[in-house]
């Protein structure tokens, strides 16, 4: 079957938009940030009580509005990370992110027009820092809570760009802990021009692979470890690996594939 140009132009500016509007993150399932989340009517009262209405003149995935998502397991089901620490890093950590990006939203929103290019300079990066770390977040527990299997199209796909399953699985757990004692993310990723698998670090949740999508996230800041295993993060690594739920990165890698073919198209 062969998709007539208005399609293929209309998912073309589909995905490009979703890029746009919200990174790659939109693509792997992200939705912490408002403005990946299914439209609401005006005025809805949100779980916290707050409208979602945004002010006026102001988009709404722009308007302070973010939500802290549950965690999507149960927290004392886990393997090797107890229920204290990931109920913390969840409370603290990842609500803490929202609950800055809702303030630093509120803020830029407020900066008069004759500022200082400084003041707004500021503001945009300390909001990329708490974009990212809410988004990488929600990517990291929601790639949480299952048996540890590597199965499907990730598997092969990694397997195949790797060699095999077990060099990639070497190189994610050695870049991860070439962050212990420091912090940073790891972040396998679909490279959505290539085709490709990959896997790089991340520091200051700022730096990021531009070209892809996430499908499999591990947090290295010590926060996700301390508790349970003081310095020790490659005990925390093996705890990480032996919880990794494969549907969700294959749930991720579909829909980055799709993605990518629209953008080839
Ligand atoms: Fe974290």
């Amino acid at each position: 079957m062969t998709q007539s140009k208005d399609s293929v132009d209309l998912s073309r500016r589909s995905a490009a938009l979703a890029l746009a509007a919200g990174g790659a993150a939109l693509l792997s399932g992200c939705t912490g940030t408002a403005g990946a989340e299914p439209a609401k009517p005006a005025g809805t009262a949100t779980p916290s009580g707050a409208p979602s209405a945004a002010p006026a003149g102001i988009a709404p995935a722009f308007a302070g509005k973010h939500e802290v998502k549950p965690l999507p397991f149960n927290p004392s089901a886990l393997t090797g990370l107890s229920e204290k620490l990931v109920t913390s890093h969840h409370d603290n950590n990842y609500a803490g992110a929202i609950k800055n990006l809702n303030k630093i939203e509120g803020e830029i929103a407020a900066v008069p027009k004759d500022a200082p290019p400084f003041l707004l300079g500021g503001l945009k990066q300390s909001e990329l820092v708490f974009r990212n770390s809410a988004c990488l977040h929600e990517l990291y527990f929601g790639n949480l809570g299952g048996d540890g299997k590597p199965s499907g199209a990730a598997e092969k796909a990694i397997s195949d760009a790797y060699g095999t399953f077990g060099k990639w699985e070497e190189q994610l757990r050695a870049t991860g802990l070439s962050l212990g004692g420091g912090s940073g993310w790891v972040v396998l990723a679909w490279d959505l021009y290539r085709d490709v698998p990959y896997t790089f670090w991340s520091g200051n949740h700022s730096q990021v692979e531009v070209n892809a999508t996430p499908l499999l996230v591990m947090d290295m800041y010590e926060h996700a470890y301390q508790m349970d295993y003081g310095a020790a993060a490659a005990r925390y690594v093996d705890a990480f690996f032996v919880n990794l739920r494969w549907d969700e990165v294959n749930r991720r890698l579909e829909r980055a594939r799709k993605a990518a073919a629209a953008l080839r198209a």
